[in-house]
């Protein structure tokens, strides 16, 4: 398997990027909504800390995945994908790029302004985005919660959509997100 895209399918650099990103994601949102419902406490504590250094792990890796993707070229659509289905996912795509950029920098901007610098598994601290201020706190706590549901939402949509290719249409849209050399209907390699 290539470690760069080709026009035909991820390479294995941005299928890790992807599926890295996806559980990490998946799991913070999880969590997100676990621990706004914890009563404060030592647990509550570890598991915002934890939240915020994976969120910003996220962000990192999210960072490294755009730079990469400039240097590679996007696999085409299938000739089998309809002209809406195209339209769909790139619509899905962009705005799951924006969520996993939006989230970790509004996470990072609502720390700030509530006086709580973020530390990255006790490794270090970056720096404060912003001076504490109550009102930001609060509109970037909101963005935070509205971008995640909004998420949540389209990643269903992302997934339904996955999973309509491969089980419906038997196309290879799937497979080529995958480390697995199998081919199907629609498969141009
Ligand atoms: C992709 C990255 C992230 C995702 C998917 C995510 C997801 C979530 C979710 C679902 C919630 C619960 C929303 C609610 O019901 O209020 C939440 C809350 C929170 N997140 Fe994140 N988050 C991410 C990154 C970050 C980062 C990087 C930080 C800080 C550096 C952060 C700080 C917080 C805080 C402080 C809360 C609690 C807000 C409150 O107490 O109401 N998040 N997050
Ligand atoms: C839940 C399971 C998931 C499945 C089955 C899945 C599947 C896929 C597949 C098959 C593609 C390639 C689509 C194509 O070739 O047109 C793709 C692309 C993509 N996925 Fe997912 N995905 C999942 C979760 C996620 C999550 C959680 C995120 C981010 C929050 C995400 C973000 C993306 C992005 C941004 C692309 C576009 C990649 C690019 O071309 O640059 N995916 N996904």
């Amino acid at each position: 398997m290539n470690w760069r895209n080709t026009a035909e399918r991820y390479g294995a650099v941005a299928i890790g990027f992807h599926w890295i990103v996806a559980v990490l994601v998946i799991t913070l949102l999880a969590v997100g909504l676990v621990m706004t419902d914890m009563k404060p406490g030592p647990d509550m504590f570890k598991i915002y800390a934890t939240h915020k250094s994976i969120g910003i792990m996220v962000l990192g890796l999210v960072v490294l995945r755009l730079l990469w993707k400039l240097t590679n070229p996007r696999p085409a659509s299938l000739p089998t994908h309809r002209t809406w289905e195209r339209l769909l996912a790139k619509a899905v795509h962009l705005f799951l790029y924006f969520a996993i950029i939006a989230m970790p920098l509004s996470g990072w901007i609502m720390s700030s302004a509530k006086g709580f610098p973020v530390s990255v598994f006790g490794w270090f601290t970056l720096p404060d985005l912003v001076a504490p201020d109550k009102d930001l706190s609060k509109a970037a706590n909101e963005f935070h919660e509205l971008i995640a549901y909004t998420l949540i939402v389209a990643i269903v949509l992302h997934f339904s959509g996955a999973l309509k290719h491969h089980l419906i249409d038997k196309d290879g849209t799937l497979r080529r997100m995958l480390p697995c050399p199998c081919r199907g209907k629609g498969d141009r390699e």
